[in-house]
């Protein structure tokens, strides 16, 4: 190997690597970059010193900056890393980006993971995500896209194959998704239908360019993951990478950072994004078009409808999967900040079929205190009166149910009834009043 780089030439590279590459050396830190360039050189068969020069004189160039990123870029990355953001996605995240979709319909959720080094946090977000909605039932995908600008790890992200080092033992405490690799001796391939599911891509993130809407979908993406990234930029290119992602977030998509690495000022710094607490954690969102002059009633309306669609999901996944007692805590915690009828009846529904009956008819009642034409509550109330031999009390309700039913379209479909209209109710009542 040639000689070392001058203090200067140490100085000078540091200011071209973070322009090109976005990486922060800073002074105390420029000796571990002037190793990183001997090596490179090394690679090179140049001496370092004229290297340097030749580099720092001509402009950068894609290939160049993707054959030095190798030897300047840290690698640490496993599957499921800090699993309280997983944690995050499930209950809070998904469903809110899930809201207002026909989950019937086979549509896509698309993910970017930035900076997914060799492809573990891609895989783990397609295996997550891809279990969250097959427990849900849902038609809809998930697509994920990640991208580095080291072209070697990508190249082992193609591969797919990890050894346990890559789980950091974690894989036992994620039993769910062992069947989600194949074991090959020491080693573990993630499965050909999961692999159809994450491409990667080379992208600096640090660069002029934004990402090639060849690689970015029309609508946006959903989620961006951008961990453990931009930590290693100064402030200014962590702006400006930002910025990037903001470009190619769909409306109302969320981006997920380290905590460290939200930008202090992000309210001037990237208006086009705003800070939000997810389970005391922050995350990134793109600011609605509309956001300016907002707030009000109507807003605050529109947040609680927001958190009830979300609770409805989440109640459909425990209840799918028969995690009633999760049910149970997520409805208890919304309706701890709102007594919201339609949040008691289904409580009412896994209490019941819990065989909670007690706590169901408490519910119930509670439920029509709030909201008294709340058909298929009072509907079941009474059919718990009836199964439980209280029929003066069950026909009593179910006589109230029919006339309140009298003033209702026949045809139409009452609400948490899964399809029944009001004539069909009416039809059972009589039968249950015979
Ligand atoms: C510590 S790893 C984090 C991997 C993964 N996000 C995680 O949290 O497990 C940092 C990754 O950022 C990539 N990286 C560094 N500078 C980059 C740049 N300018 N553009 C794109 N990726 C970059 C590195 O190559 C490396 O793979």
């Amino acid at each position: 190997m040639g000689s070392d780089l001058t203090k200067d030439q140490q100085h000078r590279l540091a200011t071209w690597v973070s322009g090109n590459l976005g990486l922060s050396f800073p002074p105390e830190r420029q000796a571990d970059l002037a190793r990183a360039f001997l090596r490179y050189a090394d690679f090179k068969g140049e001496a370092p010193e004229r290297l340097v020069e030749k580099l720092l004189a001509g402009a950068a160039y894609g290939e160049q900056l993707a054959e030095l990123a190798p030897y300047l870029t840290v690698g640490e990355t496993y599957f499921f890393r800090e699993p309280a953001t997983f944690k995050l996605l499930s209950a809070e995240i998904l469903p809110a980006l899930l809201q207002g979709r026909d989950l019937k319909q086979s549509t896509v959720l698309n993910i970017w993971s930035a900076g997914c080094c060799t492809g573990e946090e891609a895989y783990s977000l397609a295996i997550f995500v891809a279990h969250w909605l097959s427990a849900l039932g849902a038609a809809t995908r998930v697509s994920v896209l990640g991208t580095d600008i080291n072209q070697e790890f990508l190249e082992k992200a193609r591969r797919a194959v990890y050894k346990s080092h890559s789980f950091r033992t974690r894989l036992a405490e994620l039993a769910c998704y062992e069947p989600y690799f194949e074991r090959d001796g020491d080693s573990f391939r993630v499965r050909a239908d999961i692999a159809g599911l994450v491409r990667f891509a080379i992208f600096n993130l640090a660069g002029e360019q934004e990402l090639p809407s060849c690689d970015s979908p029309s609508a946006g993406f959903d989620l961006i993951i951008c961990r453990n990234v931009l930590i290693y930029f100064s402030a200014e290119k962590q702006i400006a990478a930002l910025k990037k992602l903001a470009a190619r977030l769909a409306p109302g998509g969320y981006i997920c950072l380290a905590p460290c690495e939200i930008p202090a000022n992000l309210e001037s710094d990237l208006p086009e994004l705003e800070r939000v607490e997810v389970g005391g954690r922050f995350f990134l969102r793109s600011v609605p078009a509309e956001k300016a002059g907002a707030a009000g009633s109507a807003g605050l309306t529109g947040s609680l409808e927001t958190s009830f669609q979300a609770l409805t999901l989440r109640y459909h996944l425990y209840v799918n999967t028969g995690r009633f007692q999760e049910a149970i805590v997520c409805l208890n915690q919304y309706l701890a900040n709102t007594e919201d009828s339609r949040a008691l009846y289904l409580r009412a529904l896994v209490e019941e079929q819990t065989g909670a009956l007690g706590e169901a008819e408490a519910s119930l009642l509670r439920c029509l205190e709030q909201q008294p034409d709340f058909h298929m509550a009072r509907f079941l109330l009474a059919s718990g009166y009836l199964a439980r031999g209280k029929r003066p009390q069950g026909v009593e309700l179910l006589q109230h149910l029919r006339q309140s039913l009298a003033q209702v379209e026949r045809d139409s479909l009452l609400p948490f009834s899964e399809g029944i209209t009001a004539s069909e109710l009416l039809s059972v009542i009589d039968s249950l009043l015979q």
